[in-house]
């Protein structure tokens, strides 16, 4: 266990991670998207388990996150909610769950809740779904929110790369923080932005801020769990740091296996009844 691990919160809440923030303890944050891996990451004591709707790129191989739907999410959210007894599980609300007014936004944050038993849910976007940020507060589910590059637009965006680097787009994004958290969301996230605008949003806001690609400054940091453990190979932005290269511990261990059984090597007498 590392000892960086903090073992004081018995189960990581909301209010726990507000306290890291004015304590200056880091946040952790990985992506899970089923029971054994989201053990394994609890088990490790990681602080907020995200059911990313990455789980349609690296779960479900589509190039965008925009094909999950709400039932997907919830399947997995699940599996990840039976294995977790200490992180903080926040579910993606996925797209065209929540645009389309707050009503429906809801009633798809309830359904994460309900059916699935997820702490918390997380949004893409500013001012234009305050409304429902509100809303879904008010009837007692936690909202993360997300900015800078939100994936769930790439339509709009055009591209993945480094968004806010100009002025005007750093300054929108600085107010739709502000307006996050006036609106009641316990944290957001931040992903692929200068790191000096991320160390700014960290210290003019007082709940945590979670970056991927934004920088050493931030209250904490979130990866693709993948992409982390080295099972992707594409994948190489330079904010990623790669802690295994599983792919291809994998791929041999497979190799291994395949061989074994073609020549007879397995089972052996100890493996047979
Ligand atoms: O879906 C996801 O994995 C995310 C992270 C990139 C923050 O939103």
């Amino acid at each position: 266990m590392s000892t960086q691990t903090n073992k004081e919160f018995k189960k990581i809440t909301t209010h726990a991670l507000q306290a890291m923030k004015e304590r200056g303890e880091k946040i952790s944050m990985l992506t899970a998207y089923d029971f054994s891996m989201a053990t394994i990451l609890d088990d490790a004591g990681v602080d907020i388990l995200l059911v990313g709707d990455s789980a349609s790129n690296v779960m479900a191989g589509h190039e965008t996150t925009l094909p999950i739907t709400l039932d997907q999410m919830i399947y997995h959210a699940a599996s990840v909610i039976r294995a977790v007894k200490r992180s903080l599980v926040v579910v993606d609300l996925p797209f065209g769950s929540y645009q389309g007014n707050s009503k429906e936004a809801l009633n798809s944050a309830i359904r994460i809740m309900k059916e699935a038993g997820a702490h918390s849910i997380k949004m893409e976007g500013g001012e234009e779904i305050i409304e429902s940020v509100k809303r879904i507060i008010s009837a007692g589910v936690p909202v993360m929110g997300h900015l800078g590059l939100t994936p769930q637009s790439i339509y709009k965006f055009g591209t993945y790369n480094v968004r806010a680097k100009e002025d005007a787009e750093a300054e929108e994004l600085l107010k739709n923080a502000h307006l996050l958290q006036e609106a009641g969301c316990f944290a957001i996230v931040l992903e692929k932005i200068p790191a000096l605008l991320g160390k700014k949003v960290s210290e003019e806001l007082k709940i945590p801020i979670i970056g991927i690609g934004a920088g050493m400054y931030v209250d904490g940091q979130v990866l693709v769990m993948h992409d982390m453990l080295g099972i992707n190979k594409e994948f190489n932005p330079r904010f990623l740091r790669r802690y295994l290269n599983l792919y291809d511990q994998i791929l041999d261990a497979t190799k291994h296996y395949i061989e074994d059984v073609k020549s007879g090597d397995f089972p052996n007498e100890q493996e047979q009844y």
